[in-house]
């Protein structure tokens, strides 16, 4: 796979890695946060101590990181080789001279052989991009294929309901993601295809850059069921959460208050 994405790439081959690119801290830290939903993946996934995981579109590792100093066996998959370099400094910075997880650039269409896993994992925007919902398809038949049989998948989406009447522009100030850094993000939900669209603008040291917009689909409760189970998974099911908020326990989808959808699927 090249280095570098080719300029008529698509949007999430281009955008991701031009925010890596601008400042690593673009890449979700290792906090808080991701300790909640490390903890939440295990709750609903039960996976045993040493479990093996892949974490398909793991961006800079906050999950995988943590799963695997926790003894898991984990492997981290992203289209983008800048943004696995940010994940494995991460885990040398936090783990000198310590062996961690593997990184390996791959599309998760075309998921890289490395199963079979115990869970798969796509957390948080790793999971929506395709403008067909066959690639979507085709995404979640490849990661089946690398599950072992009564393997588990976690996915986090977004929730339409909540997401339909939020049409809103926000702006994150210097500080919030680096010092140098202002950023203006706006949110749109496209109701006819069922997607939100974020723009978003990022003022580094004053100087302006427009990375492409994301598009993410945002599938209804309904919707995850019959994509997972036409994918091959049993016992599809989805969670919501209380606002932006990662839950302790599952709770039932609030249509207008869950920012989020956690589906959980066994093959
Ligand atoms: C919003 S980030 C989420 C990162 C991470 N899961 C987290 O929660 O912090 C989405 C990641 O998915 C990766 N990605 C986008 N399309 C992909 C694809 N088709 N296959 C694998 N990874 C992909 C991007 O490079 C990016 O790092």
């Amino acid at each position: 796979m090249p280095d570098a994405p080719a300029p008529d790439a698509p949007w999430w081959t281009l955008r991701f890695e031009a925010l890596s690119a601008l400042d690593p801290a673009f890449n979700d830290a290792v906090d808080d946060r991701a300790e909640q939903e490390t903890e939440f993946i295990q709750r609903l996934a039960g996976s045993p101590a040493g479990a093996r995981v892949v974490d398909i579109g793991c961006g800079g590792g906050r999950h995988a990181i943590l799963l695997a100093e926790q003894g898991h066996t984990v492997v981290g998959v992203d289209l983008s080789p800048r943004i696995l370099r940010v994940a494995r400094q991460r885990w040398d910075g936090r783990n000198p001279g310590k062996p961690g997880p593997m990184w390996m650039p791959g599309d998760m269409r075309w998921l890289p052989a490395g199963g079979p896993y115990d869970l798969a994992l796509l957390m948080d925007g790793a999971f929506g991009m395709f403008d067909d919902d066959a690639e979507h398809l085709r995404a979640l038949g490849s990661i089946a294929d690398q599950l072992r049989p009564g393997g588990r998948i976690v996915a986090v989406t977004m929730n339409p309901y909540h997401w339909s009447g939020k049409s809103r522009a926000v702006h994150v100030p210097p500080g919030v993601i680096a010092d140098d850094i202002d950023v203006i993000r706006s949110y749109r939900f496209e109701a006819a295809r069922g997607r939100i669209e974020d723009k978003v603008v990022v003022f580094k040291k004053g100087v302006r850059h427009e990375p492409p917009a994301q598009s993410l689909r945002a599938w209804t409760p309904v919707e995850l069921v019959s994509l997972f189970r036409a994918a091959g998974f049993h016992q599809v099911r989805v969670h919501g959460t209380e606002g932006w908020s990662v839950p302790d326990e599952p709770m039932p989808v609030h249509p207008t208050e869950s920012v989020y959808l956690w589906t959980v699927a066994s093959l």
